[in-house]
């Protein structure tokens, strides 16, 4: 098992590219915030079946944090971070400094609209797309890779990106890796850690209610009760609701039962907000 390289400046990482580039190699890059899991592993084990390189960039972007949110408390764990994907065979993790990222005089933001603005996320974290795809737009470019891969479980997230790939005719593709699911269910996110263990054995009824309501959706019964249904039985388990939505998977937009689409929820239970989606089938694939 051999130690990843860590690279700190954007010269060194394209140092070390243009040698794999030299040799013919392609490269994935999966970008993310530090504290992994085995989801995060996941999606490089996906990266490293589709590219013969594989690079993790770590950062905790400040600026797709508002002032009110967890930026200060985000769990850091680089040293286990690079022990753990080491032992998933990753080549390299790239990770700058805030003052390397955004120097003294950065000026320049990536305006949205699109699935930036579906009325998710977007309505309870308005500047937050604005920095991640900022973000995401300067790692791609730093690295130039030939496949980026996020995960699903950011669903909005994934969808805001690819619209900026396409947008900006960044070369890259962009590929989405399922979200890893701890045995009842709930999904795996760096932010598990700050639930308290009463918080954590309730937590995984936000997917048992997105699994139950998708299921009764593909069965043809009417969505807005089913999502009404949902959203009382998620403040009931403790929970303060911010939307549980059903939407076109595509476009965001309104569904459509003939198309796939997916049903995704945001909530917080104690100062812990959770997020999570999952897909509901298109009438006749069922
Ligand atoms: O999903 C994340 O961890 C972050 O939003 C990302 C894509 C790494 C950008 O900071």
């Amino acid at each position: 098992m051999s130690q990843p390289l860590v690279l700190h400046d954007v010269a060194s990482l394209r140092g070390q590219l243009a040698q794999w580039r030299r040799s013919g190699e392609t490269v994935a890059l999966v970008p993310t915030m530090g504290a992994l899991h085995a989801g995060h592993v996941s999606l490089a084990a996906l990266a490293a079946a589709r590219a013969r390189r594989v690079i993790v960039s770590i950062f905790v972007n400040p600026t797709q944090f508002a002032p009110n949110e967890d930026f200060a408390a985000y769990p850091r764990s680089f040293e286990a971070d690079c022990a753990r994907l080491a032992q998933a065979g990753v080549d390299a993790v790239f990770a700058p400094t805030p003052a390397l990222m955004y120097p003294p005089g950065f000026a320049t933001t990536i305006s949205l609209t699109g699935p930036a603005q579906a009325g998710l996320e977007d309505r309870f974290r308005p500047t937050h797309f604005a920095g991640v795809a900022t973000v995401v737009a300067k790692l791609l470019i730093q690295s130039m890779p030939d496949l980026a891969v996020f995960g699903e479980k950011d669903f909005q997230q994934l969808a805001v990106i690819r619209q900026v790939t396409r947008d900006l005719d960044l070369p890259v593709e962009i590929a989405g890796g399922p979200t890893l699911r701890e045995a009842d269910g709930l999904a795996m996110s760096s932010r598990n850690v700050y639930l308290s263990e009463e918080e954590r054995a309730s937590a995984p009824l936000l997917h048992r209610v997105l699994r139950e309501a998708a299921s009764a959706i593909e069965a043809g019964e009417p969505a807005d009760e089913i999502l009404g249904y949902g959203r009382e039985r998620i403040a009931q388990g403790g929970f303060v609701i911010d939307y549980l939505e059903w939407r076109d998977a595509l476009s965001l937009g309104e569904p459509v039962r003939e198309r796939a689409s997916r049903l995704l929820v945001a909530a917080k239970l104690g100062r812990t907000r959770l997020i999570d989606n999952v897909g509901v089938r298109a009438g006749g694939d069922a």
